[in-house]
């Protein structure tokens, strides 16, 4: 036990909301929904393979993905668990299309919460790591209560972004701008405890790259230049990258978040704006990995930065060490790259 005792996370964001006299505690009551609505999704995702879970529902999301049982039931958790509250002008969610108005019957709040309830979703019938992500946003709209334009706001306006990451163990990490927090559920008493305080990406990560190579025939010049290199396959680089890719997003960055790393998922010519959605995905964990002293860009831009124009808009993504993002920047701009001396790695 830390020296501070045991820290929930419901002590955790009241100790934050704490530093803000003004605080209403809507937004503290937003991060418990999510956290409760985390616990009943992990504990479906824990029994996919028995609870007759999987498999599809026989339609298809606005991605044109069949949906699997496991996505449908994520998204009603955590639409369920925030719409009645009285603290949100609206959701946008991967599986539905369009915004999501409270229904009528409930009050509105001065929040709105944008999440892709079950991130590697095409993995969970393979009993490999999935996730949930989301992003807070204030309202800014002037309708009444709450439109699209709440949820489409750039990623420097996030009030806060987290995930959740359903692996060996469930972890949620949030950040509101104040250090990214990792949280562990303890299953026994169905609380998540501070497990990871002010995480940080390491400065001199381990050299870890990851990146679909299935797709490496449709990239730009630049981007296989720079993968050849990250793998040693150019005589200029003596200390290849180790490759590791999960396939879900949420688990790949974790790792990296923790070691070190570049998660790339790069425009190609079959997607020009790459496949990952920069509300629910990118964005919210750009937010992340900034507090945590990285960088993400979609190969140029700073994601944060990203004016969005639809709620399902993709964009290329790279995110991870600021060194490795950098260097992916000089490489897609087919500069002649000089690796940065990465002492001591
Ligand atoms: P989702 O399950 O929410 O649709 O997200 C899947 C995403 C992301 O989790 C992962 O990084 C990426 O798809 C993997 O794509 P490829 O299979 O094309 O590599
Ligand atoms: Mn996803
Ligand atoms: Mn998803």
């Amino acid at each position: 036990m830390s020296s501070k005792g045991i820290i929930t996370i419901e002590r955790h964001i009241i100790e934050a909301e704490r530093q803000f006299p003004e605080a209403t505690g809507a937004f503290s009551n937003i991060l418990y929904d999510i956290a409760f609505a985390a616990k009943m999704i992990g504990k479906e995702v824990r029994r996919a393979g028995l609870a007759d879970v999987l498999g599809y529902t026989g339609e298809v999301n606005v991605q044109g993905e069949e949906v699997r049982k496991l996505d449908e039931y994520a998204h009603e958790v955590l639409f369920k668990a925030l719409d009645h509250t009285g603290h949100l002008c609206g959701m946008a969610s991967e599986e539905v299309e369009d915004f999501i108005p409270i229904p009528d019957r409930f009050p509105t709040g001065n929040y709105s919460v944008v999440f892709d309830p079950l991130d590697g979703s095409s993995n969970i019938d393979a009993n490999v790591s999935v996730g949930t992500i989301f992003s807070v946003q204030r309202k800014v709209s002037d309708h009444p209560r709450g439109c699209v334009d709440d949820c489409l706001q750039p990623g420097y306006k996030q009030v806060a972004a987290g995930y959740v990451v359903y692996g060996s163990s469930t972890m949620l990490v949030y950040t509101t701008g104040n250090g990214v927090h990792g949280f562990t559920l303890e299953p026994s008493i169905g609380e998540f405890l501070l497990s990871h305080p002010h995480m940080c990406i390491p400065e001199k990560g381990q050299r870890i790259y990851s990146v679909n190579e299935g797709n490496y025939s449709r990239w730009s010049a630049g981007q296989r230049r720079m993968v050849d290199w990250m793998k040693g396959a150019t005589p200029d680089n003596p200390r290849p990258f180790s490759s590791r890719y999960i396939g879900s997003l949420v688990a790949d960055f974790h790792r990296n978040l923790l070691y070190g790393g570049l998660f790339m998922y790069p425009a190609d010519v079959k997607n020009p704006n790459g496949k990952l959605r920069l509300l629910y995905e990118a964005a919210p964990l750009a937010m992340i990995v900034e507090h945590a002293g990285g960088k993400a860009t979609d190969g140029q831009r700073r994601i944060m930065e990203i004016e969005p124009e639809s709620l399902h808009q993709r964009t290329p993504l790279f995110i991870g060490t600021s060194e490795y993002v950098d260097l992916a920047a000089r490489f897609l701009a087919e500069e002649t790259v000089e690796e940065p001396a990465l002492a001591g790695v």
